[in-house]
């Protein structure tokens, strides 16, 4: 969908509808100038109808109404879309996204080709109008996400609308819109694009197709690239992530995008994402309840890829290496099995007890790599890595853990800023202890009864090295089974709205 920018509301560039926002508990004469400028223009019409149907409608957020201007009347726009903002008093980015979101699925469920929408509460001056565009742009473009590639019949595609027009007639707000657009342009192209990876089928997104798409990002976004074969892999004693790729007949890769600012960075920082493309389990074969929705075991490293998509254009002025470990987990004749001892390429060795516990396997290399070869100063890793994490905190939260503060609080508020909520659980030596193993140092799975996600935390953990580091499950996240104002359930490109905050405003 095109996103542009219109000084004019009422004759500038037409549109199938007009969408307007509300505030709630307010008549008509007190709501937004911008409102009733269109209501003149539209001969009363739009107050009329709004006194008249003000018992259905309440203009509460993310309540909608349709009003069709009667055909006998020449009016310049016959559809009017009237969402809730809620209470003038509570207005926030939230209301907006609620208030887009309703708004555009209306519009594309009238098969609306083009929508024309006010800046929500921009008149109220308490928000940055550029935030309230870019908020309108990505919710806009994200609420209608769909994912029609493999429907071969026209009929079963859904229907998409060409054209989002902002419109706002404030001269101190145009600069600012139009900010605020390209930003919301960027981050939904970049989350969506997300979202159509851990969308795809495991067949079309093996580690080698991966890091064919890591190619083209990194080319794309003049970045370097680096794909570690199981050779190089070898070389650098990756034992652990190896073992991981032996049941495949997929060959594994180890993909690094490495982006530079032009000065001197302020510090270097690793996105780390699991890269699991298909997780059966292993020899602990999943039912096949569990193993339905694994192609998602690869969200991380689709959120991370997409982060780097949008460098070209963020041009955060720190330093990033993105590191994506590919490997699919499956049963062959050379899998591992429960009770295998395998060495990490810090040394490191690690006793297998599940070999459903592969995320932490791949990622104890990936972290072990940006600490001691990349020598990072902080590292970020997104993963689909526990079931636990969705008994904690369900589809509403991604689990947070971390063994640095300071770099936790700005994830997290980088995130909530952006809507991806998040919440912070614990570590503690008790996590740490459970994981430790009779026969080797450590084990991939926890003494029994403790916590399933801060088990694979600490495993995490011991990688680190003490290096700042913050850990995003998303297994709960990543895939939802119930739509949300972001989007159509199935996929949500979780994590990519926080990294591109996070790289812009809290580095
Ligand atoms: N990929 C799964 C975690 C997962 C579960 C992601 C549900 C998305 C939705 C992970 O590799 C896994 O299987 N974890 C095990 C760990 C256990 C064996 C300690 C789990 O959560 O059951
Ligand atoms: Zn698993
Ligand atoms: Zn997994």
């Amino acid at each position: 969908m095109k996103v542009s920018f219109d000084p004019k509301i009422v004759h500038g560039t037409p549109a199938d509808i007009f969408v307007a926002g509300v505030f709630k508990g307010k008549n008509f004469s007190e709501q937004s100038n911008e409102l009733k400028d269109l209501d003149q223009a539209q001969r009363d019409l739009l107050s009329k109808t709004v006194e008249f149907e003000s018992g259905k409608f309440k203009g509460n957020a993310g309540e909608t109404l349709l009003v069709t201007m009667p055909t006998s009347q020449s009016a310049p726009t016959r559809k009017f879309i009237l969402t809730g903002l809620g209470e003038e008093d509570n207005f926030s980015l939230d209301a907006v996204r609620k208030a887009s979101a309703s708004a555009i699925r209306l519009a594309k469920s009238e098969k609306a080709e083009s929508v024309k929408t006010l800046v929500h509460g921009a008149c109220l001056k308490t928000i940055d109008p550029y935030r309230i565009a870019q908020t309108i742009t990505e919710v806009s473009n994200l609420a209608i996400y769909s994912f029609d590639k493999y429907k071969t019949k026209d009929h079963d595609k859904r229907h998409e609308i060409k054209h989002l027009i902002l419109a706002s007639s404030n001269q101190d707000h145009f600069d600012k819109i139009n900010a605020g657009i390209q930003r919301g342009v960027m981050v939904s192209r970049a989350q969506s694009f997300a979202r159509d990876w851990v969308n795809e089928p495991p067949v079309n997104k093996t580690p080698i197709i991966l890091s064919e798409i890591a190619k083209k990002v990194a080319r794309e976004n003049d970045l370097e690239i680096e794909v570690l074969d199981k050779n190089k892999c070898l070389k650098h004693g990756m034992g652990s992530f190896l073992s991981v790729a032996r049941g495949s007949d997929e060959p594994p890769m180890f993909i690094v995008i490495k982006y530079r600012p032009k000065h001197p960075p302020k510090k270097h920082i690793a996105l780390i994402g699991k890269g699991v493309t298909f997780d059966s389990g292993g020899l602990d074969l999943k039912p096949a309840s569990g193993m339905e929705d694994m192609k998602i075991d690869m969200a991380g490293a689709a959120a991370v890829i997409a982060t780097m998509s949008t460098m070209k254009e963020l041009e955060p002025d720190v330093a990033i290496s993105m590191i994506v470990p590919a490997t699919e987990n499956m049963t062959g004749g050379k899998a591992i099995k429960p009770r295998d001892v395998v060495y990490a390429m810090d040394g490191t060795s690690i006793e297998i007890m599940n070999t459903d516990a592969e995320g932490r396997l791949i990622l104890a290399d990936a972290i072990a790599y940006a600490v001691n070869v990349l020598k990072v100063d902080e590292i970020i890793d997104l993963a689909t890595l526990t079931g636990a994490i969705g008994v904690a905190l369900g589809e509403a939260f991604t689990g947070v853990m971390t063994n640095n503060q300071e770099q936790a609080d700005k994830i997290v508020k980088a995130g909530n800023e952006e809507g991806e909520r998040m919440w912070q659980l614990p570590l503690c030596d008790d996590y740490r202890d459970a994981i430790k193993s009779e026969v080797a140092d450590i084990k991939n799975l926890g003494d029994k009864g403790q916590a399933g996600a801060q088990a694979g935390a600490v495993f995490l953990e011991h990688f680190t090295e003490g290096k700042p580091w913050t850990h995003l499950d998303i297994a709960s996240t990543a895939y939802i089974s119930k739509a949300n104002e972001y989007g159509p359930k199935g996929a949500t490109g979780v994590g990519v709205r926080t990294l591109v905050n996070y790289l812009d405003n809290y580095v």
